[in-house]
């Protein structure tokens, strides 16, 4: 099938997931994946040949005769153009162009379903799901089924380019593609998890700790995957700082790295980025039943949603200068606005006063007909700008009420710098959906369980419960905020007051050392090495995460 599929209103390149790999790592791919002469190799999508050109390369490095080239390596890919050009650079090794396909790669895989290769190399294309031509999509979800997987909406594109290629190896099959690190932590790709966890006998994975695509954002990883291995079977994570560490780094070093045992779940894989001691010392917490899960203390759900908050979220100016501040509902909308570990009505007046907009314009539940006239005054100023049009608001039986402004007994951060934050709230104040909104479960008290939540282990566990995709920051949803491991103090001897105030002086070392002694050491029996291991768990995890900025 020729490629004219592409759709023209959004950016080609992206769509089509067409960022080259830099030659250093599709030679160290190559080099690693490629290591007797008798072999077939397939790239499912090969774009201008990087990759073809670095298998042939490295076919030629370790004996094979150029006149044996034929027949060893497969390309496949979209365009027409760059298929085009991977076919000259095949040619320029005395390869006919059979060598590269120009198709879709689920159609390639639909008509040769004989084919079987010992290699797979590649860098899949990344297309959200939504942005992913309707033919290629389900055909790809077709072939998936087939081999027993159950890939949902949310997928992206590189999974059934991985699963599928993977699909086709020999008994003995070997892959190498670089894969972004979206794999370690989506939920999208749980199903691929366990698929990898099962299907190979050994994975192995190269992280970057900088960005190595110039061009964006992505942080990838490179995926090497053993069918069949000699030695111990499980997960290796090897971290290296550069591509030029790569062109230095010694494979055989590499297949002599500690091998961890892989859990066939659907986990994250951020925990294989610690030593097995902390592995294990992580699956031990997992398993004690003293230690609560957060969920068990608290439920955590999402801010309101206004729809525009550029109208609905004013200061308290704005709302005295149209009349309307006894029809607003005061609201936190910035993480940065808290300062404590609780949430004050001097905190909520300082906002106010620093012009932040904490005010959300909420009217009587009424007609518009009935409702007082400064609000209707705000209202028609919002209909002239067409806020009403968006679509959270048109769905709306009152376009201007915004649903679900209930007030929470505490906010969780949906996203942290530094480490993750529960905080009392004091006030009568709801929050937007940059910051969750927890309630309490009536048999647990607010403050302790705030106080308790600044732990070490509990930090630790957020770390991997969390998903970060570069740029420094964790990510939690509610659901994920509510597993997080979070044991409970079963005393009063922590002085909630002055734990607030060194947080708000930003002592945070002194408050966990506080709070580690009397919560992990002195309730729950856990050793000063054990907590130490904690705290580096934590810190290891952190630091990488924000070595990304
Ligand atoms: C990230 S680029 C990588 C290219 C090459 N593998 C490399 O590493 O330099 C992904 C490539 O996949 C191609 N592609 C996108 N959808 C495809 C499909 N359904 N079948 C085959 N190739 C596809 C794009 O045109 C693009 O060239």
């Amino acid at each position: 099938m020729e490629s004219t599929i592409i759709v023209e209103d959004i950016d080609s390149r992206k769509l089509r997931g067409g960022y080259y790999t830099p030659q250093p790592i599709a030679d160290f791919i190559c080099k690693w994946a490629i290591t007797e002469p008798a072999v077939r190799v397939l790239e499912p999508s090969c774009g201008d040949g990087n990759f073809v050109e670095a298998v042939i390369q490295r076919l030629l490095e370790i004996g094979v005769p150029e006149n044996e080239l034929f027949g060893r390596v497969k390309g496949v890919e979209l365009l027409a153009e760059e298929a085009q050009k991977s076919k000259a650079r095949a040619a320029n090794y005395g390869l006919n162009s059979t060598t590269i396909t120009n198709a879709d790669f689920f159609s390639f895989l639909a008509g040769n379903p004989a084919e079987r290769f010992d290699v797979v190399v590649g860098n899949p294309p990344f297309i959200r799901y939504q942005n992913f031509p309707e033919e290629h999509r389900s055909l790809a979800i077709q072939l998936m089924q087939e081999m027993g997987l159950n890939p949902n909406k949310l997928t992206n594109i590189w999974v059934p380019f991985l699963v599928l290629s993977a699909g086709r190896l020999n008994s003995s099959g070997k892959l190498g593609m670089v894969i972004p690190a979206e794999l370690f932590q989506v939920k999208y790709a749980a199903e691929t998890r366990v698929f990898l966890s099962r299907f190979f006998e050994r994975v192995t994975i190269v992280t970057f700790k900088k960005l190595v695509f110039k061009d964006i954002q992505q942080e990838v990883v490179l995926l090497l995957c053993e069918k069949q291995v000699m030695g111990a079977n499980g997960i290796r994570v090897v971290e290296i700082t550069s591509l030029e560490e790569l062109e230095n780094l010694d494979i055989a070093a590499v297949q002599n790295c500690d091998v961890k045992v892989l859990e066939h779940d659907t986990e994250k894989w951020t925990k294989y980025f610690l030593d097995e001691a902390e592995i294990q010392l992580l699956r031990r917490v997992r398993n004690d039943p003293r230690i609560r899960l957060a969920g068990e203390l608290m439920i955590t759900n999402v801010g309101l949603v206004t729809g525009i908050n550029e109208f609905f979220m004013i200061t308290q100016q704005t709302a005295e200068k149209w009349g309307i501040l006894p029809y607003t509902k005061r609201v936190v909308s910035r993480s940065a606005h808290f300062r404590g570990i609780k949430f004050t009505e001097q905190d909520f007046l300082d906002n106010a006063v620093a012009e932040i907009e904490s005010f959300l314009f909420l009217p009587p539940d009424e007609d518009f007909d009935l409702l007082p006239p400064a609000c209707q005054a705000y209202i028609r100023y919002g209909e002239s700008k067409d806020y009403h049009k968006g679509y959270k608001c048109r769905i709306r039986k009152r376009w201007y009420i915004t649903p679900s402004v209930y007030e929470p007994g505490g906010f969780a951060l949906r996203q942290v710098g530094d480490y993750p934050k529960l905080i009392v709230n004091e006030t009568d104040a709801s929050s937007t959906d940059t910051i969750h909104r927890v309630r309490f479960q009536p048999e647990f008290d607010a403050k302790k369980v705030a106080l308790s939540f600044l732990n070490s282990l509990t930090f630790a566990f957020s770390e991997i419960t969390g998903r970060s995709y570069g740029g420094g920051v964790l990510t939690f949803e509610p659901t994920e905020i509510g597993e997080i491991p979070l044991p409970l103090l079963n005393n009063d001897r922590i002085d909630f007051e002055q734990v607030d105030a060194l947080i708000r002086e930003r002592r945070i070392v002194e408050v966990m050392d506080l709070i580690d002694r009397e919560l992990l050491i002195i309730q729950l029996k856990f050793t000063a090495a054990e907590v130490k291991q904690f705290r580096c768990i934590w810190k290891k995890l952190s630091s990488r995460r924000l070595n990304r900025k």
